[in-house]
């Protein structure tokens, strides 16, 4: 195989577009997916304030790294989830990059901030370990942006991720979810942050490539808790998909961006009211993440 640019050995091949490049020329390609996703959604520009959910994972240290060599001033959140040895990892992951590169990481410790860790709130709640983990980072990571008065919220959602989640949403029917899944949020006057996901035309295994040729560190390890959880088993069968018919996830990823989400976009937008606790904006009287923490933060025992 040879690089589709230069003609040298290649080291990895794109089969969906039908390319092969040596490391350097992977690396432009993976910068022009980016550039090209940020600019063709209209995403932000180099006046916005951004800030990157961290997580020491390959897709947003890659993410980070992409957006730097870019010419963007990223700053990035990482979130303390408290998960044993995999938390500490990933946060120490996430420091090191920042460090190397002398940039800005935000820190926060969910214990320390909100009195609770996610195990906790998985044992304490009726959500899963992943949907306690995504409503606290949705929460904490919005509130981190709006305090710093950043007015974009970046994400290293890749395209297996948002093609599983679709995948996901479509197989429940879930119409609220089907509306709000796109790669673009704007934000709202009720105090959301504008949310963005430009690695969502770069697949998984190409973040992991970028991130093993520009020689990044990152956790390697699964989230534990995260095991044998559904859109992991959705992702191997979409893999299945993409081995026979390459273009397969990307395919159903934009042709539902171009021509299904429109019509689900229809319907009225939920009206967005002040939680009564926090103030954060939510459609009822107190927000998902106040509840969570009024149950995961009780010691054991209270409350029963
Ligand atoms: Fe969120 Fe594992 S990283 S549950
Ligand atoms: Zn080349
Ligand atoms: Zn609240």
């Amino acid at each position: 195989m040879r690089c589709r640019v230069c003609r040298s050995r290649a080291a990895i091949e794109v089969r969906r577009h039908n390319a092969a490049f040596c490391g350097e020329h992977f690396v432009e390609h993976i910068h022009r997916q980016v550039q090209r996703t940020i600019e063709d959604f209209e995403m932000f520009n180099s006046d916005d304030r951004l800030l990157l959910g961290v997580s020491g994972g390959k897709d947003s240290l890659a993410l980070w790294e992409i957006l730097t060599e870019l010419g963007y001033r990223v700053d990035g959140v990482n979130l303390e989830l408290g998960i044993g040895a995999y938390s500490v990892d990933s946060t120490n992951y996430s420091r090191v990059f920042a460090d190397q590169r002398d940039l800005t990481l935000l820190e926060v410790d969910l214990q320390d901030e909100f009195g609770f860790d996610i195990p906790a709130a998985a044992a304490s709640s009726s959500r899963t370990a992943c949907s306690a983990c995504g409503l606290s980072k949705r929460y904490v990571l919005n509130s981190v942006a709006r305090r710093g008065g950043y007015n974009v919220l970046v994400m290293g959602h890749n395209l297996d991720d948002e093609a599983a989640t679709l995948f996901s949403n479509v197989a429940s029917w879930n119409i609220d979810y089907l509306a709000r899944q796109h790669p673009v949020l704007v934000e709202t006057d009720a105090g959301l942050a504008r949310k963005v996901k430009p690695l969502i035309r770069v697949a998984e295994r190409e973040t992991a490539a970028y991130a093993v040729i520009r020689g990044i560190d990152y956790e390697i390890d699964e989230c534990p808790m995260a095991n044998g959880n559904t859109i992991n088993r959705i992702k191997e069968q979409l893999n299945a998909m993409e081995q026979q018919r390459p273009g397969f996830k990307q395919r159903f990823l934009f042709g539902f961006l171009e021509r299904g989400s429109p019509i689900f976009n229809e319907g009225p937008r939920p009206v967005l009211t002040a939680c009564s606790v926090c103030g954060s904006p939510t459609t009822g009287d107190v927000c998902a993440f106040c509840k969570l923490q009024d149950r995961a933060a009780k010691p054991t025992g209270e409350g029963q």
